[in-house]
């Protein structure tokens, strides 16, 4: 049986953690595959039952991460953000999913190595707690 890799969406602000993604590409500084990007305006536009789709369609964890707090491109997005994601931490187990799942993080332009690092830690971490929903699994 092969080991378990875990499958992990993460919405990223297009102005803040896509580019600093970017950054860590063009950098030339390496992170776990196992990860999906989706680009996303900003964190204030990450509707939940975005969070809530991508673990019934086999996630096995999601990261939502943008602007620090004050550096938001749409003033307040990413402190809404940080409201929905406390609360789906509080629906999600409900679904049977663990909320360490679900993180959220701020991430910079400029800061592309802390791009990479957090990856690597989100996909360690993920590991370890295993298949998210063992009947679904996404394909990345
Ligand atoms: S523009 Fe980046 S979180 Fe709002």
């Amino acid at each position: 049986m092969d080991p378990f890799e875990p499958a992990i969406i993460a919405f990223v602000c297009n102005w803040c953690t896509y580019t600093a993604a970017d950054l860590a590409g063009t950098s030339r500084l390496s992170y776990p595959k196992n990860i999906r990007l989706i680009r996303v305006m900003c964190t204030g536009m990450v509707d939940p039952q975005y969070v809530i789709k991508a673990f019934l369609e086999g996630a096995d964890g999601v990261l939502i991460s943008g602007c620090h707090p004050g550096d938001c491109h749409y003033i307040n997005g990413n402190y809404k953000a940080r409201r929905r994601v406390k609360l789906l931490k509080e629906i999600l187990p409900r679904f049977g999913i663990d909320s360490r799942r679900l993180r959220l993080t701020w991430i910079g332009a400029s800061d592309g190595i802390q791009f990479a690092g957090i990856m690597g830690d989100l996909v360690a971490q993920t590991r370890e707690l295993g298949p998210a929903l063992p009947d679904l699994k996404m394909v990345i």
